[in-house]
């Protein structure tokens, strides 16, 4: 028996997810949901969905799903996951995860209450070449890691795609520095405190679209986290985050070109990490759809009693608190212990 799912949110990125579920033979997404019906109908109509529509409550009472998929953008997350948790075994809310840490918690909440699993969707760790550095950490193949720059800068147009990031004011914090401070506790554990500078490069948005974040780790560790929608590259690295982790005893690099190096004392091992496109995927975005495609493979385990879905929401609350911490060290130069 397949896992039925209801997915909310027929936009641009639900592709992604709706693609990648039809590729897991035990997951069968029974209906879709948008509040505009022509979006909800033009996906049923698109992947073969028997149901769709707009009232949410109706149709997750109707076809009670095991697990809800919201793909909507943030203003609407509390409100959905609230009701999910009412019909549903697991929920999946994509990023970011809420715009207050209230929302975050009363959703977490909510969920625990009802024993439902929540998961947020935070892709960006499970691309390949992250998961690759992350066993090699975890290997020690560097013995323990000390230093970590991590850096997203690029030119492309994200505005053709999504429209709506021009309007937000802490837009590159926001949009991609929490995928980057996921990847960061992932790979270096949680951070005890952060400095942060923004900038509005790009004159025709209203927001900042860069930052450069400086963490330090429980560990004693530091990382540097960058980010700009607004660097000019040919070609254009865009959507690969770059990488160096300095340890005790080796470093790895992630370049351009999906190139990993691994340094040690007898020399380089250097490797291909470049994900395979899927078939239903294009380049260059067959970097973050195979990791759509990963992220949601962990589902049939989770809800067959194997390990939860990576990251859950209970987690996710520390990442979505660095970003509120780097506005706030953005907005008046502190530096805020977390
Ligand atoms: N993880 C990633 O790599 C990644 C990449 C791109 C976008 N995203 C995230 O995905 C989310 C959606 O982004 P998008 O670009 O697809 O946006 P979009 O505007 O194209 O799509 C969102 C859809 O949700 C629908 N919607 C909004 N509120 C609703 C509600 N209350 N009930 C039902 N439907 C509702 C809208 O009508 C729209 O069709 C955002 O939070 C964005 O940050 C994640």
């Amino acid at each position: 028996m397949a896992y039925r799912g209801v997915l909310i949110g027929c936009g641009f990125f639900a592709r992604n997810h709706m693609a990648a579920w039809a590729d897991i033979a035990d997951v069968d997404i029974v209906a879709v949901i948008d509040r505009d019906p022509a979006r909800a109908e033009a996906y049923a109509r698109d992947f073969g969905i028997p149901r769709w529509g707009s009232d949410a409550e109706a149709l997750l009472a109707e076809v009670r799903p095991v697990f809800v998929d919201i793909a909507t953008t943030v203003a609407s997350h509390r409100a959905l996951v609230e009701l999910a948790a009412r019909h549903a075994r697991l929920v999946i809310c994509q990023k970011p995860f809420a715009e207050t840490l209230e929302d975050a918690t009363a959703m977490v909440a909510a969920c625990a209450a009802q024993g439902v699993q929540l998961a947020v969707h935070e892709n960006f760790r499970w691309q390949r070449p992250i998961r690759e550095v992350k066993a090699l950490l975890d290997q020690g193949a560097i013995g323990t890691p000390r230093w970590l720059r991590l850096s997203f800068r690029h030119g492309y147009d994200i505005y053709a795609n999504q429209p709506y990031l021009a309007e937000v004011r802490d837009l590159a914090l926001t949009d991609i520095g929490l995928h980057l401070f996921d990847m960061v506790r992932h790979l270096m554990g949680d951070a005890v405190r952060l400095s942060c500078e923004v900038q509005r490069r790009n004159p025709q948005v209203a927001g900042f679209d860069a930052f450069h974040a400086v963490l330090r780790h429980g560990s004693g560790a530091v990382s540097s986290v960058e980010c700009s929608f607004h660097s000019q590259r040919s070609p254009d690295p865009f959507p690969q985050s770059l990488l160096v982790v300095e340890g005790d005893s080796g470093t790895i690099e992630v370049t351009e070109g999906f190139r990993l190096r691994l340094h040690r004392p007898g020399g380089v091992e250097e490797r291909d990490v470049e994900p395979p496109c899927p078939v239903w995927g294009a380049r260059p975005w067959h970097l973050i759809q195979e990791s759509v495609a990963a992220f949601q493979a962990q589902l049939p385990a989770a809800l067959s009693g194997g390990a939860e879905m990576e990251p859950s929401g209970a987690h996710n609350l520390q990442t979505l608190a660095m970003v509120i911490a780097a506005i706030r060290a953005g907005d008046t130069g502190e530096t805020v212990t977390l």
